[in-house]
């Protein structure tokens, strides 16, 4: 049967059917396609998409706007500065108006209840640009990028080292069981993610052939590993002051030449970015200079080498982002 998922919001991919991801996975792979061939693809055009920004933004809030004006369509940014949301209307209401100037509204911001109301209300579809909770657009372009390097999804081992309780964390355990792979958590007992989110996707997994497991020895995740992934030790939101703990929390975690080296010999190395694996940025060197850490999450080494994919994901988030807005508007 065709798969439709016009008008249906996309808030997190426990809403969607492995069929239903996979075929988000096949659009964006045909995006991909058409846009290194330069193939004009404007079958949107005359519809306008609403950005709402409350968290600052590079990969998405220019894959948003690329892909928007690649399909032919108008976008507007917001951001909380720029407009009443919030502050001086409620997001019921900002989310009613949207629905009435724009045709589909893409919401990065704090939690995930407020992009729930906003598909509730809105009468457009609404698609999760990143909440506390979940970053499923982010998925879409993961599993393409590993599904471009390992010909499969399903049977693969994908550990996440670090702080496993976190939105990608999350997502990518859902998207996991979704689509069949075994999923690792591998962090401290104090940052696994939520019990009831576990039993879920084992629930799931268990349809799909998958499996979700939890570890806190680095080792362990990463033997035999596909592919190992990491995000950053402090998320959006969180306050600065928990930097020392988390560090001490998350060094065991790092994604270094040596876990590299009990994976898979074809794994692949996957961070949504951004990164801390050098000194190169503010953050780092305030690291640096109060902790003496050079590198957090994952080794420079492992960032720069051969098995790294961090740019090919960051690509691929366009193309997905694109095919999510397309299936659910045409
Ligand atoms: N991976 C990701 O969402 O990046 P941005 O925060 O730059 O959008
Ligand atoms: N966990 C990170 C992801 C950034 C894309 C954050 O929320 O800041």
């Amino acid at each position: 049967m065709a798969i439709s998922l016009t008008g249906r919001s996309f808030l997190t991919l426990l809403d969607f059917t492995p069929e239903e991801i996979t075929h988000l996975i096949d659009e964006s792979a045909r995006f991909k396609e058409l846009k290194h061939h330069h193939s004009l693809h404007h079958w949107l055009e005359g519809k306008n998409v609403a950005l709402i920004f409350e968290k600052t933004s590079t990969r998405t809030r220019s894959s948003f706007e690329v892909a928007a004006s690649d399909l032919g369509m108008g976008s507007t940014t917001l951001d909380p500065s720029s407009s009443q949301m919030g502050a001086k209307e409620s997001v019921e209401d900002t989310a009613r108006v949207l629905g009435r100037i724009f045709d589909g509204i893409c919401y990065r911001g704090y939690a995930q209840r407020t992009a729930e109301i906003m598909a509730e209300v809105a009468g457009v579809p609404v698609w999760n640009a990143l909440t506390d909770d979940f970053h499923p657009t982010q998925m879409i372009a993961d599993f393409l990028t590993i599904r471009e390097n390992l010909g499969t999804l399903a049977g693969k081992k994908l550990v996440f080292f670090g702080d496993a309780r976190n939105n990608v964390a999350n997502s990518l355990m859902v998207a996991s069981a979704k689509l069949g792979l075994h999923y690792t958590a591998c962090g401290p007992e104090a940052l696994r993610p939520a019990p009831e989110l576990v039993e879920r996707c084992r629930a799931i997994a268990e349809e799909t052939g998958g499996s979700v497991s939890l570890t806190e020895n680095p080792a362990e995740g990463a033997s035999g590993a596909d592919v190992l992934y990491t995000d950053i030790w402090l998320s959006m939101g969180e306050p600065p002051e928990l930097w020392a703990e988390r560090i001490e929390l998350l060094i065991p975690y790092r994604v270094t030449p040596k876990l590299m080296g009990l994976a898979a010999n074809d794994a692949i190395f996957l961070h949504c970015l951004p990164s801390f694996h050098d000194t190169e940025t503010t953050v780092g060197k305030e690291i640096h200079e109060r902790f003496g850490l050079k590198e957090m999450e994952v080794s420079d080494k492992v960032f720069r080498g051969p098995r790294s994919r961090v740019f090919d994901e960051a690509e691929n988030r366009m193309h997905s982002i694109k095919a999510v807005m397309y299936c659910t508007l045409c």
